[in-house]
């Protein structure tokens, strides 16, 4: 690592608490440079300099570093799944489930999660935390309000009955935000939720190193209660989960082991 970027990484964890040696080096270098460049800093310490004087800058970098694409039913197949084999796995009567959505971007995810508790289990009363990093992402997904891209793979009966269309947008209905705790929640700082009965983390771990996405594993089986799933991206199938307490039950979903 040059010793401008070295410098850079330590100044920004120190300021504002983001582990950049966490996220994959090449990729993340690529990405900051080219920004930097853009604004006219021909080296990171000016860049970062000028970061902590500049809120409008700070939330450029920001979006640079986290990659914050999502739609709902991601994936629609897996999505499947988790309706027809794991949430009945995980809670087959009525009752209590406890979910978080770590890493949920502007909200699609905790949404449709929402979304197919209603539709198609009514007997759980589900609690759904959803998470990220990023607060500017986590106002969007509070705010509930999308653009058409977004609902292509969401079943056209449930976009109907989810969604009130205004001009441009698709606006959620407000009986799903009332079961949503949107927070903010850094995976590689803070303490991390105790007996979550499903952890959805998709297309986030991608971007972290293998030893941060070791740590993160690791947390998540402590954090999942008996019996308990965690549910991960379509390219993020881990090696070796029985490493962390894990088994794989389907493609994609991890359920804790017993001990
Ligand atoms: C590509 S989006 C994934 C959204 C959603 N889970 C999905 O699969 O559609 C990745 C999200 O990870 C968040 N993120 C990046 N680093 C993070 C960290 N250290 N802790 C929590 N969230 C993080 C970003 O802010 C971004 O919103």
């Amino acid at each position: 690592m040059s010793d401008d970027y070295h410098l850079f990484t330590e100044n920004i964890y120190m300021k504002f608490g983001i582990d950049l040696k966490q996220y994959k080096e090449a990729q993340m270098k690529r990405r900051l440079t080219s920004l930097r460049d853009k604004r006219g800093f021909h080296d990171f310490q000016k860049y970062y300099i000028a970061l902590t004087k500049e809120t409008e800058l700070l939330h450029e970098f920001m979006d640079r570093i986290t990659i914050n694409v999502s739609e709902f039913y991601r994936n629609p197949k897996r999505w499947e799944v988790l309706k027809d084999t794991i949430i009945p796995l995980i809670k087959p009567n009525q009752g209590e489930l406890k979910i978080w959505s770590a890493a949920c971007s502007t909200g699609e995810e905790p949404y449709s999660i929402a979304i197919l508790l209603k539709e198609y289990f009514p007997g759980i009363q589900p609690t759904i935390l959803a998470t990220d990093i990023d607060e500017k992402v986590l106002e969007r997904a509070k705010t509930g309000a999308y653009l058409e891209q977004a609902l292509k793979d969401l079943p056209k009966s449930l976009k109907q009955k989810y969604f009130t269309k205004n001009g441009e947008l698709f606006e959620v209905d407000p009986t799903l935000k009332r079961l949503i705790n949107f927070k903010k929640h850094n995976l590689l700082e803070d303490n991390y939720p105790k007996n979550v009965d499903l952890i959805v983390c998709r297309n986030v771990l991608i971007y972290f190193t293998d030893q941060a996405k070791d740590k993160i594993y690791h947390n998540f089986a402590t954090s999942l209660s008996q019996n308990g799933v965690l549910f991960v991206g379509s390219t993020e199938q881990i090696f070796s989960p029985n490493k962390f307490g894990l088994k794989l039950i389907d493609t994609f979903f991890y359920q804790k082991e017993d001990k």
